[in-house]
């Protein structure tokens, strides 16, 4: 797959959807899978229920709860992330699935930050559909993801672009792969950096690397809920955080700030919006330190002292 969201545009085309039907998820989705969904469930008359999630998460058991309240007789499927995007949040996706699969409902996880930057085991999450992209913490070239699908609903995905894998000639072994991996002449380059990502990773002990970052940022991370006044959108363990933080940020001009952050200070940080609220997201890879957090935190220090886009 090219990206988390051609796989998630091709499973939300495929499930039929009758009206009244209605998709669990969350109101921490990433926009644009949330617009994907709007937009297939309005052409079927169902639903997109996205169940309210408090913030700070207190626990795994209380998100859970939660999560279930937004369930109706009528839920066909249940879509969540994994590692939320704009709240950088682990949410525990393999025991939602198994309660999903107790309720008889299609499951679809969303892990589009998870691959290389926290352990993922499909076998265990048990979801049947599963999405994560490779150019982000694997490093891999833009433009490198996949979708896995349990052997008995790879049949039912209608290509998302019809080309010459529909009606094929000579059929390989696999509809789904005949089906989803010709999408018309592009640059196929990317997806041959795979390999080479993981052979790097393993020669260079990624789970110590990985969790070197995790550390270092569980560290750091307090002294910025501490310039911005915030809490932590959850209990600062592995449970929740990866190598990756979010923070409430009160601003009416998040884009300005962003700008700011990269024009003035050199620091690329994404400053955004979700619903009425903004979070900045910092992130650890191999590559930062810990000198470059508190360059940011001094950064935000003076930017609050010296203008009115940090309230
Ligand atoms: C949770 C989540 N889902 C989906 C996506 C979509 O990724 P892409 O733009 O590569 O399709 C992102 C991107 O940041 C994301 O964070």
């Amino acid at each position: 797959m090219p990206n988390p969201t051609h796989a998630i545009n091709i499973l939300a085309k495929s499930i039929k959807l009758n009206a009244g039907d209605e998709v669990l998820s969350t109101n921490l989705e990433y926009g644009a899978m949330d617009r994907t969904w709007n937009y297939y469930c309005k052409a079927a008359g169902a639903k997109y229920i996205q169940q309210p999630i408090s913030l700070p998460l207190t626990s795994k058991e209380a998100f859970i709860e939660e999560f279930w309240k937004g369930y109706s007789p009528k839920t066909k499927v249940v879509f969540i992330s994994q590692i939320t995007s704009s709240t950088a949040l682990i949410f525990p996706v393999k025991e939602i699935c198994e309660e999903a699969k107790k309720r008889g409902l299609i499951t679809i996880v969303d892990g589009a930050h998870v691959p290389g930057h926290i352990d993922l085991n499909l076998a265990e999450i048990q979801a049947d559909f599963y999405t994560g992209a490779c150019h982000k913490w694997m490093m891999t070239p833009k433009g490198c993801s996949f979708l896995y699908a349990k052997p008995e609903f790879q049949t039912m995905l209608d290509p998302l672009i019809i080309s010459w894998g529909y009606q094929i000639a000579a059929p390989s072994n696999s509809q789904f792969f005949d089906y989803h991996q010709f999408n018309g002449t592009r640059d196929f380059s990317a997806y041959l950096t795979i390999p080479k990502a993981i052979e790097f990773m393993g020669k260079h002990d990624w789970k110590r690397v990985s969790d070197d970052c995790k550390n270092n940022l569980l560290e750091v991370a307090p002294k910025l809920f501490e310039l911005l006044n915030t809490k932590p959108l959850a209990p600062l363990t592995k449970a929740f955080f990866g190598q990756m933080c979010s923070a409430e940020i009160k601003t009416t001009e998040p884009e300005k700030l962003q700008r700011l952050l990269f024009e003035k200070y050199r620091i690329e940080i994404p400053v955004m919006r979700h619903a009425d609220k903004c979070y900045i997201r910092f992130s650890f890879q191999a590559f930062n330190t810990t000198a470059e957090i508190d360059y940011l935190i001094q950064s935000l220090a003076e930017i609050k002292k010296d203008t009115l886009l940090i309230g």
